[in-house]
């Protein structure tokens, strides 16, 4: 199981509650890294709280989608944070993604594909003319053009992605009950890694309630 890495989506504002969630998920079977994001970095403290984290394997989640100048700026101003990850919107576009693989050294440069909270409805709203899976495929071959070092995109689209990127596939949206909240292309753990994903990201469904329970309950449901 040690080779499941899950990414513990740590959303909160509250200090107490992320050192909660960090000593509630380590050392587990499983292996862990945690992904600090919008909410999160953003926050009065959550900086530099990210800062002082030692021996954890910690995914930035920025999801950069600015001008290629822009980009490389935000990428060059986390780097005393020494993250292992930082996503970049693949639709920031060609010349943004390669500006950002050309400073962004030893962290894993992740592009974000179609968000797991859109749906083809949703799609066609935006303006959109492909449908999720021809898009994800585009952005993929995308992503390897650009020779990022991973890519997020749903579980249901893993083994379209796989054809075209060869390198770490990571997927959100994974639910092990029926409540999908904002999500709207859902997959379960264990689903999304016989579709071939390398690494989950999770937040809700370890993060809400009782927090050594739930991943009780994601070992059990691997496991079986
Ligand atoms: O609570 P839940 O498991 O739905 O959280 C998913 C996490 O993954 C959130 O932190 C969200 O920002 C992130 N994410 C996502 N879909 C993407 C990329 C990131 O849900 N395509």
């Amino acid at each position: 199981m040690k080779n499941n890495k899950i990414f513990v989506a740590c959303d909160s504002t509250n200090i107490s509650q992320i050192k909660k969630i960090i000593k509630h998920t380590s050392n587990t079977k499983l292996k862990i890294g945690y992904k600090f994001g919008l909410e999160f970095l953003n926050s009065k403290h959550g900086r530099n709280f990210v800062s002082k984290l030692k021996k954890k394997i910690i995914f930035a989640d920025l999801k950069l989608h600015d001008i290629p100048n822009t980009c490389m700026s935000a990428i060059k101003a986390i780097k005393d944070l020494k993250v292992n990850y930082l996503t970049i919107h693949i639709s920031a576009g060609l010349q943004a993604l390669k500006a950002a693989k050309k400073v962004s050294g030893s962290i894993r440069l992740v592009g974000v594909s179609i968000l797991t909270s859109l749906d083809n409805k949703a799609l066609k709203e935006i303006g959109f003319n492909k449908d999720v899976k021809k898009l994800v495929l585009h952005q993929a071959k995308l992503a390897k053009k650009a020779n990022l070092d991973a890519i997020v995109c749903s579980a249901q689209e893993v083994k379209i992605v796989k054809k075209i990127f060869k390198k770490e596939i990571i997927t959100p949206g994974i639910r092990l009950n029926n409540k999908n909240n904002d999500q709207k292309r859902v997959q379960t753990p264990k689903q999304a890694f016989i579709n071939g994903a390398h690494s989950l990201v999770i937040g809700r469904n370890i993060t809400k309630g009782d927090i050594k329970k739930n991943i009780q309950t994601l070992i059990d449901h691997l496991s079986q």
